[in-house]
């Protein structure tokens, strides 16, 4: 059973708003991308990863891995996230399970990425780690007046590594090839086949703003 991680990590960090793509941001000397493969290959549940490096700086991206001793291969992402996992995925060989796994998830613990692989193993088609929603949420129309509360006990906030039997994933980026509206499990779930969750953890949070940044900086590093 081959475990293969796709790592998206070709975004730009706008709302970072760094001079050097998110991914080459340095957290204790290091960059993110270096700290989210290391912990994903680390977990010792995955076998080999496929980085999606920003076009630009691909050689950048493979010199910080290889410097760091992180063993990657590393393609040109794309526009959006969505392509840049397809064009991981079709540089992943042909594993048996495949993890989706934002660069930008730097800090996710080991044991949440075992929970992903271990569900994916025991046969489960697609699974992601979730956690409950803490403050309450309100749906709004286009003016900001609210419409309605949703049942916050049903919500659930989404975190990654994202799991699957390489071969549904691939069905999903076959049949929606324009989709870019969604997360992986989302066109999973338009297949019809069914998506299960496991426990996230607060250190798979997505460093997003220089806020986010700091955390990472001062607690999660
Ligand atoms: N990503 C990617 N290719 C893109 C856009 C995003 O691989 N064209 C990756 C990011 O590098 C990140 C993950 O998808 O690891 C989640 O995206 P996000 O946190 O939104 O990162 P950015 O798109 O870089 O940030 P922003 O939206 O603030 O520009
Ligand atoms: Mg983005």
């Amino acid at each position: 059973m081959s475990v293969v991680a796709l790592v998206p990590a070709a975004g730009r960090g706008v709302r970072l708003g760094g001079s050097v793509p998110k991914a080459l941001v340095p957290i204790r000397g290091e960059p993110l991308l270096v700290h989210a493969v290391r912990g994903l290959l680390a977990s010792g549940c995955v076998h080999a990863a496929v980085v999606a490096a920003p076009a630009s700086d691909v050689d950048v991206a493979a010199g910080a891995l290889a410097a760091a001793g992180v063993d990657a291969q590393v393609v040109p992402g794309g526009p959006n996230r969505t392509q840049s996992v397809r064009l991981a995925l079709h540089a992943a060989g042909d594993p048996t399970i495949v993890l989706v796994h934002d660069a930008a998830r730097a800090f996710t613990p080991a044991e949440v990425i075992k929970a992903v692989v271990a569900a994916v193993s025991a046969g489960v088609p697609a699974v992601i780690p979730v956690l409950p929603v803490a403050d309450t949420v309100k749906r709004v129309d286009p003016a900001g007046v609210v419409l309605n509360t949703p049942d916050r006990s049903e919500l659930r906030i989404v975190q990654t590594p994202q799991g699957f039997s390489a071969d549904v994933l691939r069905r999903a980026y076959d049949a929606y090839p324009d989709d870019t509206t969604t997360d992986d499990a989302g066109l999973v779930e338009r297949l019809g086949v069914p998506v299960a969750t496991v426990p996230g953890h607060a250190y798979a949070m997505k460093i997003t703003t220089p806020f986010d940044l700091a955390i990472a900086e001062s607690v999660l590093s």
